[in-house]
Protein backbone atom coordinates (compact mmCIF):
# COMPACT_ATOMS: atom_id res chain seq x y z
CA UNK A 1 0.00 0.00 0.00
CA UNK A 2 1.06 3.34 -1.02
CA UNK A 3 0.70 6.15 1.95
CA UNK A 4 1.65 9.48 1.74
CA UNK A 5 3.89 10.70 4.70
CA UNK A 6 5.21 14.36 5.50
CA UNK A 7 5.90 15.19 1.09
CA UNK A 8 6.46 11.59 0.22
CA UNK A 9 4.44 9.17 -1.45
CA UNK A 10 6.05 5.49 -0.19
CA UNK A 11 5.20 2.49 0.70
CA UNK A 12 3.28 2.22 4.03
CA UNK A 13 5.57 -0.60 5.63
CA UNK A 14 8.88 1.93 5.18
CA UNK A 15 7.18 4.76 7.44
CA UNK A 16 9.53 5.32 10.36
CA UNK A 17 7.18 7.58 12.75
CA UNK A 18 9.65 8.97 15.62
CA UNK A 19 8.96 8.45 19.40
CA UNK A 20 9.17 12.01 20.19
CA UNK A 21 5.73 12.60 17.89
CA UNK A 22 3.46 14.65 19.56
CA UNK A 23 0.77 12.50 18.15
CA UNK A 24 2.66 9.40 19.98
CA UNK A 25 3.75 11.16 23.02
CA UNK A 26 0.27 13.33 23.64
CA UNK A 27 -1.98 12.44 21.48
CA UNK A 28 -1.75 15.75 20.22
CA UNK A 29 -2.92 15.47 16.67
CA UNK A 30 -6.33 15.57 14.37
CA UNK A 31 -7.34 13.08 11.83
CA UNK A 32 -10.29 12.59 9.11
CA UNK A 33 -11.93 9.71 7.85
CA UNK A 34 -13.18 9.90 4.47
CA UNK A 35 -15.10 7.56 2.10
CA UNK A 36 -14.14 7.39 -1.90
CA UNK A 37 -16.86 5.61 -4.01
CA UNK A 38 -15.46 3.98 -6.97
CA UNK A 39 -12.74 6.90 -7.01
CA UNK A 40 -15.28 9.94 -5.90
CA UNK A 41 -14.30 11.42 -2.58
CA UNK A 42 -17.26 12.02 -0.67
CA UNK A 43 -17.36 15.19 1.39
CA UNK A 44 -13.94 16.11 0.96
CA UNK A 45 -13.70 20.03 1.15
CA UNK A 46 -16.31 19.52 4.65
CA UNK A 47 -14.02 16.89 5.66
CA UNK A 48 -11.00 19.39 5.22
CA UNK A 49 -12.44 22.11 6.58
CA UNK A 50 -13.37 20.46 9.63
CA UNK A 51 -9.43 19.44 9.98
CA UNK A 52 -8.97 23.41 8.76
CA UNK A 53 -10.88 24.39 12.00
CA UNK A 54 -9.82 21.67 14.27
CA UNK A 55 -6.29 22.87 13.01
CA UNK A 56 -6.99 26.44 14.17
CA UNK A 57 -8.26 25.31 18.18
CA UNK A 58 -4.99 23.29 18.73
CA UNK A 59 -3.18 26.39 17.14
CA UNK A 60 -1.23 24.30 14.97
CA UNK A 61 1.66 26.61 13.70
CA UNK A 62 1.04 27.88 10.18
CA UNK A 63 3.62 25.32 8.50
CA UNK A 64 0.63 23.70 6.80
CA UNK A 65 -0.20 20.65 5.68
CA UNK A 66 0.34 20.32 1.81
CA UNK A 67 -2.84 20.04 -0.29
CA UNK A 68 -4.60 17.33 1.18
CA UNK A 69 -6.88 17.35 -1.52
CA UNK A 70 -4.60 16.31 -4.38
CA UNK A 71 -2.60 13.96 -1.58
CA UNK A 72 -6.23 12.35 -1.29
CA UNK A 73 -6.83 11.83 -4.85
CA UNK A 74 -3.29 10.59 -5.90
CA UNK A 75 -3.48 7.87 -2.97
CA UNK A 76 -6.57 6.32 -4.77
CA UNK A 77 -4.71 6.24 -7.90
CA UNK A 78 -1.84 4.69 -6.37
CA UNK A 79 -3.31 2.36 -4.46
CA UNK A 80 -5.62 1.49 -7.43
CA UNK A 81 -9.11 2.07 -5.87
CA UNK A 82 -10.57 4.44 -8.47
CA UNK A 83 -13.27 1.41 -9.29
CA UNK A 84 -13.52 0.61 -5.60
CA UNK A 85 -14.91 1.93 -2.24
CA UNK A 86 -12.13 2.74 -0.28
CA UNK A 87 -11.47 4.77 3.02
CA UNK A 88 -8.91 7.29 3.31
CA UNK A 89 -7.15 8.58 6.64
CA UNK A 90 -5.19 11.22 7.55
CA UNK A 91 -3.53 12.49 10.79
CA UNK A 92 -1.89 15.50 11.73
CA UNK A 93 0.03 16.02 14.75
CA UNK A 94 2.36 18.43 16.25
CA UNK A 95 5.39 17.47 14.90
CA UNK A 96 8.36 15.91 16.76
CA UNK A 97 10.78 17.83 19.01
CA UNK A 98 13.67 17.05 20.33
CA UNK A 99 11.99 16.02 23.75
CA UNK A 100 9.33 15.34 25.58
CA UNK A 101 7.74 18.62 27.13
CA UNK A 102 4.10 19.84 27.31
CA UNK A 103 4.00 23.13 25.73
CA UNK A 104 4.07 23.63 21.65
CA UNK A 105 7.47 22.66 20.21
CA UNK A 106 9.11 25.58 18.20
CA UNK A 107 6.87 27.52 15.37
CA UNK A 108 9.53 25.94 12.47
CA UNK A 109 8.60 22.01 14.00
CA UNK A 110 6.66 21.12 10.88
CA UNK A 111 3.24 19.14 11.40
CA UNK A 112 3.29 15.61 11.03
CA UNK A 113 1.02 14.74 7.99
CA UNK A 114 0.42 10.83 6.95
CA UNK A 115 -2.72 9.77 5.02
CA UNK A 116 -3.43 6.38 3.47
CA UNK A 117 -6.35 4.72 1.52
CA UNK A 118 -7.35 1.28 1.64
CA UNK A 119 -10.34 -0.60 0.23
CA UNK A 120 -13.28 -0.52 2.27
CA UNK A 121 -16.17 -3.20 1.89
CA UNK A 122 -19.11 -2.35 4.36
CA UNK A 123 -21.46 -4.57 6.04
CA UNK A 124 -23.87 -5.41 3.33
CA UNK A 125 -26.67 -6.21 6.33
CA UNK A 126 -26.60 -3.40 8.13
CA UNK A 127 -28.43 -0.90 5.71
CA UNK A 128 -31.32 -3.73 5.82
CA UNK A 129 -30.90 -5.17 9.03
CA UNK A 130 -30.25 -2.63 11.22
CA UNK A 131 -27.89 -1.86 14.40
CA UNK A 132 -28.29 -3.29 17.58
CA UNK A 133 -26.49 -0.19 20.18
CA UNK A 134 -25.46 0.10 23.88
CA UNK A 135 -25.74 3.14 26.26
CA UNK A 136 -22.44 3.65 28.00
CA UNK A 137 -21.61 6.83 29.98
CA UNK A 138 -19.79 9.78 28.55
CA UNK A 139 -16.35 9.75 29.43
CA UNK A 140 -14.37 11.95 26.94
CA UNK A 141 -12.95 15.56 27.70
CA UNK A 142 -15.14 19.07 26.75
CA UNK A 143 -13.55 19.53 23.40
CA UNK A 144 -15.65 16.75 21.32
CA UNK A 145 -16.29 19.03 18.68
CA UNK A 146 -12.48 18.72 17.81
CA UNK A 147 -11.55 15.84 16.19
CA UNK A 148 -8.35 14.64 17.75
CA UNK A 149 -6.42 11.19 18.25
CA UNK A 150 -7.28 11.42 21.79
CA UNK A 151 -9.81 8.56 21.41
CA UNK A 152 -9.39 6.74 24.10
CA UNK A 153 -12.91 7.05 26.21
CA UNK A 154 -14.09 6.22 22.42
CA UNK A 155 -12.39 3.07 22.50
CA UNK A 156 -13.20 1.59 25.72
CA UNK A 157 -17.20 2.99 25.27
CA UNK A 158 -16.74 0.60 21.51
CA UNK A 159 -15.30 -2.07 23.43
CA UNK A 160 -17.95 -2.20 26.20
CA UNK A 161 -20.10 -2.11 23.38
CA UNK A 162 -18.36 -5.01 21.25
CA UNK A 163 -18.99 -7.48 24.70
CA UNK A 164 -22.37 -7.11 24.82
CA UNK A 165 -23.01 -7.76 21.16
CA UNK A 166 -23.58 -4.04 19.98
CA UNK A 167 -21.82 -2.51 17.36
CA UNK A 168 -22.04 1.05 18.74
CA UNK A 169 -22.16 2.61 21.64
CA UNK A 170 -24.42 5.82 22.67
CA UNK A 171 -22.53 7.95 24.77
CA UNK A 172 -24.43 9.89 27.54
CA UNK A 173 -23.99 13.16 29.23
CA UNK A 174 -26.38 14.29 31.96
CA UNK A 175 -29.28 12.66 31.02
CA UNK A 176 -28.65 13.02 26.95
CA UNK A 177 -27.74 11.14 24.39
CA UNK A 178 -24.51 13.19 22.39
CA UNK A 179 -23.61 10.99 19.82
CA UNK A 180 -22.16 7.07 19.23
CA UNK A 181 -18.37 7.00 19.86
CA UNK A 182 -18.02 6.77 16.05
CA UNK A 183 -20.65 7.55 14.48
CA UNK A 184 -24.14 10.44 15.09
CA UNK A 185 -27.02 9.34 16.30
CA UNK A 186 -30.55 10.96 15.60
CA UNK A 187 -34.27 9.96 16.00
CA UNK A 188 -37.20 10.43 14.18
CA UNK A 189 -40.58 11.70 16.34
CA UNK A 190 -43.63 12.35 14.79
CA UNK A 191 -41.99 13.00 11.50
CA UNK A 192 -39.51 14.90 12.53
CA UNK A 193 -35.54 14.18 12.35
CA UNK A 194 -34.20 15.60 15.72
CA UNK A 195 -30.33 15.52 16.16
CA UNK A 196 -28.30 17.04 19.14
CA UNK A 197 -27.82 20.45 19.45
CA UNK A 198 -24.16 21.12 18.25
CA UNK A 199 -22.34 22.00 21.03
CA UNK A 200 -18.52 21.43 22.38
CA UNK A 201 -19.73 18.04 23.52
CA UNK A 202 -20.33 16.53 20.34
CA UNK A 203 -18.41 16.50 16.96
CA UNK A 204 -19.90 18.27 14.03
CA UNK A 205 -20.57 15.33 11.64
CA UNK A 206 -20.22 15.42 8.01
CA UNK A 207 -22.72 12.68 7.68
CA UNK A 208 -25.23 14.52 9.97
CA UNK A 209 -25.11 17.84 8.26
CA UNK A 210 -25.92 15.68 5.19
CA UNK A 211 -29.10 13.77 6.28
CA UNK A 212 -30.19 17.94 7.66
CA UNK A 213 -29.80 18.66 3.82
CA UNK A 214 -31.57 15.19 2.64
CA UNK A 215 -33.88 16.29 5.38
CA UNK A 216 -34.51 19.85 3.43
CA UNK A 217 -34.64 18.21 0.11
CA UNK A 218 -37.33 15.96 0.91
CA UNK A 219 -39.46 18.09 3.30
CA UNK A 220 -38.82 15.97 6.13
CA UNK A 221 -38.94 18.55 9.17
CA UNK A 222 -35.03 18.41 11.03
CA UNK A 223 -34.65 19.74 14.47
CA UNK A 224 -31.76 20.30 16.50
CA UNK A 225 -32.73 19.46 20.29
CA UNK A 226 -31.65 17.54 23.14
CA UNK A 227 -31.72 13.38 22.85
CA UNK A 228 -33.21 12.39 26.69
CA UNK A 229 -31.89 9.03 27.48
CA UNK A 230 -35.40 8.70 29.59
CA UNK A 231 -37.43 9.05 26.45
CA UNK A 232 -36.00 7.27 24.11
CA UNK A 233 -38.75 4.52 24.08
CA UNK A 234 -41.00 6.95 23.16
CA UNK A 235 -39.34 7.84 19.74
CA UNK A 236 -40.47 6.08 16.36
CA UNK A 237 -37.21 5.99 14.69
CA UNK A 238 -33.21 5.62 15.38
CA UNK A 239 -30.27 6.22 13.31
CA UNK A 240 -26.87 6.28 13.08
CA UNK A 241 -25.42 9.00 10.31
CA UNK A 242 -21.54 8.63 9.77
CA UNK A 243 -18.66 8.22 7.23
CA UNK A 244 -18.62 4.24 7.70
CA UNK A 245 -22.24 3.56 8.63
CA UNK A 246 -23.54 6.38 6.19
CA UNK A 247 -27.37 6.42 7.44
CA UNK A 248 -28.25 2.92 8.94
CA UNK A 249 -31.72 1.93 11.09
CA UNK A 250 -31.23 1.28 14.57
CA UNK A 251 -33.21 -1.66 15.62
CA UNK A 252 -32.27 -2.13 19.20
CA UNK A 253 -31.36 -0.56 22.10
CA UNK A 254 -29.63 -2.63 24.93
CA UNK A 255 -31.61 -2.13 28.10
CA UNK A 256 -34.56 -0.57 26.63
CA UNK A 257 -37.55 -2.70 26.54
CA UNK A 258 -38.37 -2.09 22.81
CA UNK A 259 -37.45 -2.77 19.29
CA UNK A 260 -37.51 -0.37 16.40
CA UNK A 261 -38.07 -1.60 13.02
CA UNK A 262 -36.74 0.48 10.35
CA UNK A 263 -39.13 3.01 9.66
CA UNK A 264 -40.34 4.77 6.77
CA UNK A 265 -38.19 8.08 7.11
CA UNK A 266 -34.64 6.51 8.00
CA UNK A 267 -36.02 4.46 4.55
CA UNK A 268 -36.74 7.27 2.24
CA UNK A 269 -33.32 8.52 3.95
CA UNK A 270 -30.98 5.99 2.94
CA UNK A 271 -32.91 5.95 -0.47
CA UNK A 272 -32.08 10.01 -1.13
CA UNK A 273 -28.51 9.25 0.42
CA UNK A 274 -27.74 6.56 -2.20
CA UNK A 275 -29.35 8.49 -5.10
CA UNK A 276 -27.97 11.86 -4.12
CA UNK A 277 -24.91 11.66 -2.50
CA UNK A 278 -23.10 13.03 -5.76
CA UNK A 279 -24.95 16.24 -5.85
CA UNK A 280 -25.51 17.44 -2.36
CA UNK A 281 -24.67 20.54 -1.64
CA UNK A 282 -24.80 21.08 2.89
CA UNK A 283 -24.89 24.53 3.28
C1 LIG B 1 -17.61 10.69 17.83
C2 LIG B 1 -18.08 10.71 16.40
N1 LIG B 1 -19.28 11.26 16.12
C3 LIG B 1 -19.75 11.30 14.87
C4 LIG B 1 -19.01 10.77 13.81
C5 LIG B 1 -19.55 10.85 12.41
O1 LIG B 1 -18.87 11.85 11.75
P1 LIG B 1 -18.80 11.87 10.14
O2 LIG B 1 -20.21 11.89 9.67
O3 LIG B 1 -18.08 13.12 9.84
O4 LIG B 1 -18.10 10.62 9.75
C6 LIG B 1 -17.76 10.21 14.06
C7 LIG B 1 -16.97 9.68 12.95
O5 LIG B 1 -15.83 9.36 13.07
C8 LIG B 1 -17.28 10.18 15.38
O6 LIG B 1 -16.07 9.66 15.66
Amino acid sequence: MIAYFNGKFMPRDEIAISPNDRGFLFADGLYEVIRSYQGRLFQLDAHLARLARGAEHLRFSRNGYGDLSKICERLVTENDLTDADALIYIQVTRGVPPTRLHYFPDAETPLTVYATAQPFTPDPDIPQKGLTVTLVPDQRWARCDIKTVGLTANVLAVQQAREMGAAEALLVRDGCIMEGAKSSFLVVSRGTVIAPPLTNYILGSITRQVVETLCREENIPFAARPIYQDRLAEADELLQAGTTFEVAPVVKVLGVDREWPAGPVTRKLQEAFKNKRFTIRCA
